[in-house]
């Protein structure tokens, strides 16, 4: 099992007191299996995503990520963590304003010590981003910044692809184009992607699909 959760609770402490948002989340993910995470705004998707992220810390139960369970690193532990074994898709594409397409695309691998020219020429490739290489972000379509954005998370070949309705802010006929673009190449990579969807049309694209309600996976 490349991702597994065992009763994983977390509440917000806010002005009207404590918020249980997760209430005990089983969820397994096999290498290479495409999940769907669908639920109701405010049902905890995000926050999810979050935890298995390592960028924040369950209240309690169990995170195993690549066979380490996250409760138990260091600092250091977690950082290599998220440098290596997580990537990550956001709706706001959070590319690097300053880097044209070509070095954001390299900016994560080499941070995660896996830069790999060969590797990211096939990527822009396959992502038909070959011509914007030296165009900087804001140069970009909403939906070229999003394949760049894909291009960047793969190119450092994490085994778990996290994305946070990555699709949310392009019309349906990019986001079909770029959701078939985040399958194949999570398909080549052997990569296992969790993707949180408002669109039942789009979750049924994946391999299975869960819903959060009520605090837990129906
Ligand atoms: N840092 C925080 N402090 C307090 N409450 C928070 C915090 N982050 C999220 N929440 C609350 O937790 C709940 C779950 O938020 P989350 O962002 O996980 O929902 P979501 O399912 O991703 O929703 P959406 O579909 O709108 O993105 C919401 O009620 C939200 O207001
Ligand atoms: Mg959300």
């Amino acid at each position: 099992m490349l991702l597994s959760l065992r009763n994983v609770r977390k509440s917000y402490t806010t002005a009207e007191g404590r918020l249980e948002i997760l209430k005990g989340i089983d969820l397994d993910l096999d290498g290479g299996e495409s999940v769907a995470l669908t639920g109701e705004s405010g049902s905890g998707k995000s926050t999810l995503l979050h935890l298995v992220a390592g960028l924040d810390h369950a209240d309690a139960g169990e995170i195993v990520s690549s066979g380490r369970s996250l409760a138990t690193l260091d600092d250091r532990r977690r950082a290599e963590y998220r440098r290596t074994a997580v990537g990550l898709v956001f709706q706001h594409f959070n590319l690097i304003p300053s880097l044209d397409v070509g070095a954001n695309i390299s900016f994560h691998a080499k941070l995660a010590g896996r830069h790999d020219p060969a590797w990211e020429r096939e990527l822009v490739e396959l992502l038909g981003v070959e011509t914007l290489l030296a165009r900087y972000p804001e140069q970009l379509s909403g939906g070229q910044q999003q394949r760049v954005a894909i291009g960047r998370t793969l190119a450092a070949k994490p085994p778990l692809v996290l994305a946070d309705e990555p699709t949310g802010n392009l019309d349906e006929a990019t986001g079909d184009i770029v959701l078939n673009i985040m399958l194949s190449l999570t398909k080549s990579t052997g990569a296992a992607l969790l993707l949180v969807t408002h669109s039942t049309r789009l979750a049924q694209m994946l391999d299975r699909s869960v819903h959060l309600r009520g605090g837990r996976i129906a």
